[in-house]
């Protein structure tokens, strides 16, 4: 028989920075250090990342620009690769994204692009491990999404 279905995403907002349990803050915090990592002469919009190992080691970085621009990378990349490539076969638990303007302002609300939510994917099909992001989501509050597979409906797999 034919169906109408619905997909839900599960996610927390907290209302600020303070009101988060102390191991996502100090992750988040992490991630706002890490805009000073970015390479991005062109688009002046500095995005840092910190993604927390099932070891509990954190890898953070930024996005790295480069003057023909498709072979820049963005920060959620940067850092899945690099975690994948310096600590093979640890799981990733969770990542943190924030990014700052052209004026060093925080940006109130980033999401990971649709490429880096495919490429995260992977390391939680790898792992069979669900992956939490946390993400600025307006006027100082954080969202935290359960899972990138939430963010990727549909994904592509094979
Ligand atoms: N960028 C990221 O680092 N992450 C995203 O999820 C989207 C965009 C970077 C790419 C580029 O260096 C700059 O932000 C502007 O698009």
């Amino acid at each position: 028989m034919n169906k109408k279905l619905q997909q839900t995403i599960n996610y927390e907002i907290f209302d600020s920075l303070e009101s988060m349990p102390q191991a996502d803050r100090d992750l988040y915090q992490q991630a706002i250090a890490a805009t000073e990592k970015s390479h991005s002469p062109y688009s002046q919009f500095k995005v840092g990342a910190a993604l927390l190992l099932d070891t509990g080691e954190i890898i953070d970085g930024a996005n790295q620009e480069n003057m023909a621009y498709p072979s820049g990378l963005c920060a959620e990349r940067v850092v899945a690769y690099g975690a994948s490539a310096s600590h093979p076969g640890k799981k990733f638990v969770k990542l943190a994204i924030a990014a700052r303007n052209a004026n060093g302002d925080l940006v109130a609300n980033i999401s990971p692009c649709g490429s880096c939510r495919q490429s995260l994917l992977e390391f939680e099909l790898k792992f069979e491990n669900d992956i939490e992001i946390l993400i600025p989501a307006g006027e100082g509050r954080i969202m935290k999404i359960e899972s990138i597979k939430q963010l990727l409906p549909f994904h592509f797999s094979f």
